[in-house]
Formats: C-alpha cells, structure tokens, sequence
C-alpha cells in the first residue's frame, strides 16, 4: 500500500538545503528494487494528494534523480516516471507563465521557460523513452529536472505574483 511523504518545506532552514543539492543519478539495477518501487508510488499518492502536477524525489527528502508527472497531454495515462531525465532540443523562444512549488507553498511567481523541448528518460522498469513537450508539459518537466539540480522556481521568477513575503530575506 502506498502512503503519502511528507513534502519537504523550503521555509523550515533545514529542508532548504537539501532541496537546494543537486541529486545524485539512480542506479537502474536498483530501480526493481521495492524500496524504489515503493517510493514512486508513495510519490504519485503524495503528488496526487497534494494536488500537485510534478513531484521530485528530493521534495519528499531522497535525493536521486527521480521524478513525477502528470501527463497533461493524455489524463487518462499513468504519471510520467523520469528517471535520469535529459532534456534536449530545448526551443529557442521562452514564455512566461506563472509557477508554484509544493515546496514553497503560497509562494507564486512568473517564470520564463523554454516552449518545447525533447524528453529523455528512462521509466519506472528501466526503460529508455523519449517524448516531445510543450507548453504548460513542458513547463512543468522544466520544473521538476531543476529539482533534481538544486534549482527552484524562485531562482528564475521574474517576478512574484503572490506571497513574495513569505520567504526568508
Ligand atoms: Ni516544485
């Protein structure tokens, strides 16, 4: 039975720093494993519950390589598992729209990203994949791979549409 993690805070100093470390690649020998396994269950549940679009493993305190997301353009789908993800053929024009992170919550910010890039990953077996994105998918997978180097949306804000405050000076 999946449970749902605890979601780490960047407002609590101690969560931050982690959720500011880059994270280390998955060993994909170990990804059968059922501690594995388990965690990315727990992490469509946690995401889910928390009605959240993308989930990272460090936001729930493990720090690999390893990420959640809806599939925006196929709802009827399985989440995304991406494991190592790459991101390439990034296009050259940016838009802006606004982000929020589970991680800082009530936090909200206007952040450029690149409208269409190329996925490469590896899914929850192991197995090499590759998929197109664009817009609000896009996005949301630009988002989840800064996680997993350290970055968080507030990095990139251009500016902040609500809860600026609320983060520490
Ligand atoms: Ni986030």
């Amino acid at each position: 039975m999946a449970k749902a993690r605890r979601i780490w805070n960047y407002l609590h100093p101690t969560e931050r720093a982690m959720l500011q470390t880059p994270a280390q690649p998955c060993a994909l020998p170990d990804l059968g494993s059922r501690e594995n396994q388990r965690l990315i269950d727990d992490m469509f549940l946690t995401m889910r519950r928390a009605n959240g679009v993308g989930l990272a493993a460090p936001q729930v305190g493990v720090a690999l390589r390893l990420a959640v997301v809806l599939r925006l353009d196929a709802p009827d789908q399985d989440p995304y598992v991406l494991v190592n993800p790459v991101l390439d053929e990034l296009s050259a024009q940016d838009e802006d729209d606004e982000e929020g992170c589970l991680s800082i919550p009530g936090v909200y910010g206007i952040v450029p990203r690149h409208i269409r890039l190329r996925l490469r990953a590896f899914d929850r077996r192991g197995q090499p994949f590759t998929a197109m994105a664009d817009h609000l998918l896009a996005r949301v997978i630009q988002h989840e791979v800064d996680h997993l180097n350290g970055r968080l949306f507030i990095d990139r804000a251009t500016s902040f549409t609500r809860g600026e405050s609320l983060l520490p000076s």
